[in-house]
Order: structure tokens, then sequence, then C-alpha cells
């Protein structure tokens, strides 16, 4: 696809145009999986990034469900009669709100070869050049299937709040989850301090701990349950009888504690709740409550970090597809990939994605082991 790319003809580049090995006419976006805060602010800088570099863009709805279905939409235009390119009208908001405003979708179509055939065809029929595929661990999948199978070269962009995305130490929307969990940790503790309360917090994250690791310390938190330490229901309850045994004893005295527990640790937190509750009745005056925090962490506007990391990332991957480059994704300050001219940017090989989050998620890989021993130190100085 790459040899047939070209710009329309007398269709200038932006006076910063980089150097680039492939001549693109026309790139499309499409966010896919569980939204993340950050991903418009990825959309917005790729549609100006594109649109400098003489570059149309085409916006996929609904992720792979839009890319079968053959649903896009023109995000550039012509400026005037300068040959020049320009955002639609209307979307100057972008790049500020969560969610993720092409829209997404869990599409099972495209794990069969029929559906990712069809949205092949949708890129050769619209004549696109490149794709830039924003999304988790399932979606980059997803785009490593398709980057085997059709000649559009394709570029990934990590975007999760779960963090569980191999080959990147950071993903949109984690920075902006964590913020939102602190924030509801500490509204929650007031109350709990106010009723000498014991809360169990659950926060999303999948088979993924690192949400509830991550902000354990900073909500201050006073133990926190995570999928990479497996332990049984009644493990997970003495330790956590002994710790609010400990904590509201006359000697240490506090007046709330605070469990997070991830939701990829298999009891239910509602039950947990009741459980402990009959534990410690003989507590005067303690009780135990327990929060999902659910989809509350995913919505919300993007932080200064995930508007900064999307905008980095989709410099990456414009300048990637520039370059010629195909099955790969953007890695922030990654140990593996090749280097871009952005230090915390690489470029990592969809391939290698794939062997490192499963073990990242089996916690053999580097990053997952350094997670862990984190935790363990933590988690000596949370219960104090
Ligand atoms: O992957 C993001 C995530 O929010 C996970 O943390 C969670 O397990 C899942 O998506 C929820 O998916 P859905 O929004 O489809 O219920």
């Amino acid at each position: 696809m790459l040899d047939r790319a070209v710009r329309p003809a007398g269709r200038t580049a932006g006076a910063d145009t980089l150097p680039a090995v492939a001549n693109l006419g026309k790139i499309a976006v499409l966010t896919s999986g569980g939204d993340a805060p950050g991903m418009n602010s990825a959309v917005w800088a790729i549609i100006k990034l594109a649109a400098a570099r003489g570059i149309q863009v085409l916006g996929v709805r609904r992720g792979f469900d839009g890319l079968i279905d053959g649903e896009t939409e023109e995000l550039t235009r012509e400026l005037g009669t300068t040959n020049r390119l320009a955002p639609v009208h209307g979307l100057d908001w972008l790049a500020a709100t969560g969610g993720t405003f092409l829209g997404s979708s869990r599409c099972p179509r495209f794990l069969t070869p029929d559906g990712r055939r069809m949205a092949c065809g949708t890129m050769t029929d619209a004549e696109i050049d490149g794709l830039i595929i924003i999304g988790g661990n399932g979606s980059l999948t997803g785009a490593h299937l398709l980057g085997k199978e059709c000649t559009v070269p394709i570029v990934g962009i990590p975007a999760s709040i779960d963090n569980d995305i191999g080959g990147t130490t950071d993903a949109i929307g984690v920075d902006t989850a964590l913020n939102t969990i602190i924030e509801a940790c500490d509204r929650v503790s007031d109350t709990a301090r106010s009723h000498h309360r014991a809360f169990i917090i659950e926060v999303m994250g999948r088979r993924s701990g690192y949400l509830a690791m991550a902000s354990a310390a900073a909500a201050t938190a006073d133990a926190v349950l995570v999928p990479e330490q497996p332990k049984s229901e009644d493990e997970i309850l003495d330790q956590l009888e002994q710790l609010l045994r400990k904590s509201f004893s006359k000697e240490r005295g506090k007046r709330r504690v605070l469990i997070i527990k991830a939701e990829g640790v298999a009891a239910p937190t509602m039950l947990l709740a009741e459980r402990l509750q009959a534990r410690v009745e003989d507590l005067a005056g303690v009780d135990v409550r327990a929060t999902v925090l659910g989809h509350l962490i995913r919505g919300g506007h993007p932080s200064y970090h995930d508007r900064m990391i999307a905008g980095r990332f989709a410099l990456a991957a414009v300048g990637a597809l520039l370059a010629g480059a195909t099955d790969v994704m953007t890695g922030w300050q990654s140990s593996i990939g090749t280097t871009t001219p952005d230090t915390n940017v690489s470029l990592v090989p969809l391939s290698d994605m794939l062997v490192e989050t499963e073990r990242m998620l089996d916690g053999s890989s580097e990053i997952g082991r350094m997670r862990l021993e984190l935790i363990r130190e933590v988690e000596q100085v949370l219960a104090l």
C-alpha cells in the first residue's frame, strides 16, 4: 500500500514536515476497546499533526465494528483555496474531554478472518494509506492480526486505564484514572473517619492490579489486594481481620481503615465486607463498608499527563507511518523497541508487545517483577 500512497497533486505539507519515506495521502484513526481519558486528545493531535503534513484524516466510528461496516467520516478539510488542510469545524473541544467521540466497541466479528477481510476492504475502498489504532492490549492484538493480513500499514497507540500493555510503562488514561481513584478514596476517607469505619474500595483493572498498587500509597490506604499476589478468601479475611484489630486498637487508634482491592481478585467485594464485619463484631463501634468504583474511574477530563503522552504518541505514530513502519506500537519509556526523535517514545513491534503483556500479567517480566517488589515494600508501610 505504501508504494501507491501519493499526496494529492498540489497539496503542500506544513512547514514542520518531517523527513519521510512514505508519501501518505490519507490515514484513518480509530479507538477500540474500553474508552480511556486522553483518547480524544490523541485523535485531536493526530488530526492536527497529519493536517500540518498535508495528510487527510478519516475517523472510523465504533472501533473495529465501524471499520468492518465502512463507517468513516472526514476529520480534515481543505483550508479555503490554499490546498492546505485543517481540522473539520466544531472539534475544538475534543482534546480536553474524556471518553471517545469516535465511539468504541468490543468487536467479536474482528476475531474472525471474515471480519478482518471486510475491515481490510473498507481501507482499500477508501484508499487509506495508513491506520492508527488507539486501544488496549485486546485492540492492539487485533491490530497485529490485521497487519498480517492486510497491506495497509498499521501503528498502535496504547490506551487503557488498566496499564496492562507490555512494552510501554504507561498508557493513555492511566494517570487520569489514578487521580480519580485518589479523589474517590479521599472522599470516602472523610466519611469513614467520621464514623470509625473500614472501607474496601474496589478499582477496575481486569487481570492487572496496577491501578490498585499505584493508588494505594497515594491514597494512604492501609492494605492493597491484587491478583498478582494470589490469596484464598480465608487468607484475605485473616489478613484484614488482623489489620482491623491492630488499626482500631487503643494503642494505634486509627479512625479509618482503607483497603484497596483490584477487581481481578476473585473474592467478591461485597461478600468480603460482610464476612469481615462478622469477624469483628466484638470491636465496639467498628463498621465495615464496601464501595465499587467501577466505570466512574474511566470517565472525566484527561489529566495534563494523559494529554501530554497522547500528543507525543500521536507525533510518533504519524512519524512512524511517514517513515514506512507497520505492525508497531508507540511505547512510553520502554526498555524494548526502536528509538524515535522523542527520547521517551519508542516504536515497539506488536508481536513483542503481545509477549511482554503476558509476561507482565503472569509476573515474569522485568516490569511485572519490579511492580511486585515495590508492592511488597509498600505493604509493610501501609499497615503502620
Ligand atoms: O479495560 C478497561 C476496563 O475498564 C477494565 O478495567 C474492566 O475490567 C473492563 O474494561 C470493563 O469493561 P466494560 O466496560 O466492557 O464492562
